[in-house]
């Protein structure tokens, strides 16, 4: 028999059959085998195929003693790098379970249970799905949205998209409330810390206190106050340099262009005074104001300033090397 070694270890290879259940869906499972000299990333893959999933998503894995995460930032003891990490690593035993958890947004939920260690014979080739019971259901629901996304022009929004400084009184509803949220709830932040906390003002009372803070209010109907936890956000080791500033900006830009989509308009106003903000919001001092984002719908004469179509030469900005 050709039995392998781990090049790693020079004991024989083994290998590992696992059952990746998903929670919540009762009798749907795949028995995956992966060998030992394999790493988390390597059965990953074998786990987004054996699901049928086409759309690459973070995820992680949780055993009795670590997190083995695919945004590996090292910050924890217990936190490992799913491509370094291979299974024999974890020294599971049969019996054993751990979790995975596929996209953070959609909370994929996997129990993982260890079936069997066997000697590889050399023989078979790795990962391998050995067994599949149940539909998986589709990654994504379908929905209306679809058609939409097919023919949708991302360039002509962000060129459509202008600072608004003239509103109309009418107020804005929950579900476009909501929706501006969820794209400042998608978008990237570093090393995953999503330091933003964004304040929703809309009652009369909160809105005066926003005025007392900035001229540039425009007499908005709502208004969100981008802020970040500075505790929370990621500093960078090489000289301490804090990005969440860089977070809100970003989550900023999202709400921006969803705004610009559901037919509203909205300004970046970074012109307020931090200290009367703070004071007027109550800030705790670990919450840093980054932008207002004054929102509502475009007043009927509004018009974008000058200034939006002053644009510096394309081969000023875009420097080829
Ligand atoms: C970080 C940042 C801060 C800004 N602060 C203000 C502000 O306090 N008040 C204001 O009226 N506009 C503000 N703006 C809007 C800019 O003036 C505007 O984006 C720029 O002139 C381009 O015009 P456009 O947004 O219409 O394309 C800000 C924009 C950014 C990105």
């Amino acid at each position: 028999m050709n039995i392998d070694k781990n090049k790693e270890t020079g004991s024989v290879e083994k290998v590992y059959t696992f059952r990746v259940s998903l929670v919540n869906y009762e009798g749907i499972y795949r028995d995956i085998s992966i060998l030992g000299s394999q790493t988390f990333d390597d059965f990953h893959y074998a786990i987004f195929d054996a699901f049928d999933r086409w759309d690459e998503q973070s995820y992680k894995f949780t055993t009795k003693t670590d997190e083995i995460i695919d945004d590996f930032c090292g910050d924890k003891d217990s936190e490992l790098d799913v491509e370094k990490t291979k299974i024999f690593r974890q020294k599971l035993e049969v019996g054993e379970h751990m979790t995975y958890l596929f996209d953070f947004a959609d909370q994929w939920e996997h129990d993982i249970e260890l079936l069997s260690i066997v000697p590889d014979d050399g023989k078979g080739d790795y990962p391998a799905l050995v067994n599949s019971h149940g539909d998986s259901p589709a990654q994504y629901e379908e929905n209306e949205d679809d058609d939409y996304e097919d023919d949708y022009d991302f360039t002509e929004l962000t060129q459509k998209r202008y600072s608004v400084r003239k509103f109309l009184r009418d107020e804005v509803c929950k579900e476009d409330i909501d929706g501006i949220l969820k794209v400042a709830h998608n978008a990237p932040t570093a090393c995953n810390k999503q330091p933003q906390r964004i304040y929703v003002v809309k009652t009369a009372q909160g809105k005066d206190k926003i005025k007392r803070c900035t001229e540039c209010h425009f007499n908005a109907p709502l208004f969100f106050v981008v802020c970040y936890d500075k505790n929370e956000a990621w500093h960078r080791s090489f000289d301490g340099q804090d990005y969440g500033m860089v977070d809100c900006s970003l989550s900023m830009m999202q709400m921006m262009l969803k705004v610009q989509e559901l037919g509203l308009g909205s300004c970046f106003v970074a012109w307020f005074d931090p200290v009367k903000l703070r004071s007027e919001l109550e800030l705790p001092e670990n919450i840093i104001p980054v932008g207002i984002l004054p929102v509502g719908y475009p007043a009927d004469d509004s018009i974008p300033n000058k200034m939006h179509t002053e644009k510096r030469p394309m081969t000023e900005m875009a420097i080829e090397m």
